[in-house]
């Protein structure tokens, strides 16, 4: 087998925002990107049959050079159809691509991909070859610490070297199992019990391996406190949930200088950005349902998202308005 080389700094990512679907898309990373300069930012997973049969790929590829670095996340099964998509990510200019061998879903495991796969190293190994053999991108895995009860740490453990073997450059590990009959998706992010020791133990296994944890990090210093113990930190809900909780990013994390913005100063620096997608015909509320998460926490929160919200709506949003009521914001501090 050939060995590949792997752990190289380039692969570290101390802070990056999970692959979600439905909610990372690239509106959504142009807003993150605004709040961090340095987090790893991804796609949402694209099945990687649907973008090889497209011919409308650029709806799946398309993003703003601005949201750099981004990971194109991956699912799928087929190291034919996954060494197409290699060349495709890697001609479309992302910078990694990472598999994705967590997702519970029904209609994705019964297309057995997703974390049902976890019972499949051979194949995973196989599909992580494919990817590495067919760019030159790093090739990164995201999965959790097990599916259904009975699988053990021995089970996660070897899955992780057969994986490292097939030259995986990083490991990102949501610390729950995936139960695959009985929960749901929703379910399977809540109610397995999160066990950031059990993740604990694989990086002290595997010292030469990059991991990263994964699952129920809501604030900044509980990551600098993980980052002890392991290589990254990835948020997903409370990104997408609370933006401007993770303004502090570039400062804390990477010990950048530039100024923690507010609220009104994230969506300033947007304007040009948003004024361009309206002018292209674009829906405001394709960016508005991402932006109104910005304003919380500050007096008449609730009456800003809601107009922005009503007049997104109601197909009466225009860049002036944006401006008027983010003004109001400013004025008042936020
Ligand atoms: C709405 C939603 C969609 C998600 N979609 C994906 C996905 O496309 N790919 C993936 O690997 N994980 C997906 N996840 C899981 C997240 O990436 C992450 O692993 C999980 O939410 C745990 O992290 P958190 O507790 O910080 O949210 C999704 C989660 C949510 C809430």
């Amino acid at each position: 087998m050939k060995s590949y080389q792997t752990n190289s700094i380039n692969n570290l990512h101390k802070i990056s925002v999970a692959p979600m679907m439905d909610c990372t898309d690239k509106h959504f990373r142009m807003i993150m990107r605004k709040i961090s300069s340095k987090a790893l930012l991804y796609t949402e997973m694209i099945v990687v049959q649907s973008l090889i049969y497209t011919d409308k790929k650029e709806k799946f590829l398309n993003f703003n050079s601005e949201e750099r670095p981004l990971s194109i996340q991956f699912g799928g099964d087929d190291p034919k159809m996954l060494k197409e998509a290699a060349k495709i990510a890697q001609d479309w200019g992302y910078d990694e691509i990472n598999f994705n061998v967590g997702c519970p879903s029904p209609r994705v495991c019964s297309g057995n991909f997703g974390a049902s796969l976890m019972k499949e190293p051979k194949k995973v190994a196989k599909c992580i070859e494919s990817l590495k053999n067919n760019c030159t991108l790093p090739v990164t895995i995201k999965h959790r610490i097990g599916v259904d009860q009975e699988y053990s740490f021995e089970k996660l453990n070897s899955f992780v070297k057969e994986v490292a073997n097939a030259g995986a450059d990083r490991f990102i590990v949501h610390a729950r199992k995936a139960i695959l009959k009985g929960l749901n998706p929703k379910q399977n992010r809540t109610i397995p019990p999160l066990k950031y020791d059990v993740v604990k133990e694989l990086k002290t296994m595997n010292p030469e391996l990059l991991i990263e944890i994964n699952g129920g990090f809501t604030n900044i210093d509980q990551c600098i406190n993980a980052l002890n113990d392991f290589d990254g930190v990835m948020i997903g809900r409370s990104a997408y949930k609370h933006p401007l909780i993770w303004s502090e990013i570039d400062q804390k994390i990477y010990k950048e200088n530039n100024k923690i913005k507010s609220a009104s100063e994230v969506i300033f620096s947007l304007i040009p950005y948003i004024e361009n997608h309206l002018k292209n015909k674009g829906n405001s509320w394709d960016i508005c349902k991402h932006l109104i998460n910005l304003v919380e926490n500050i007096p008449k929160a609730k009456i800003w998202r809601n107009k922005v919200s009503n007049k997104s709506k109601q197909k009466e949003f225009n860049i002036d308005y944006l401006i008027k009521i983010t003004s109001e914001l400013r004025e008042m501090g936020y």
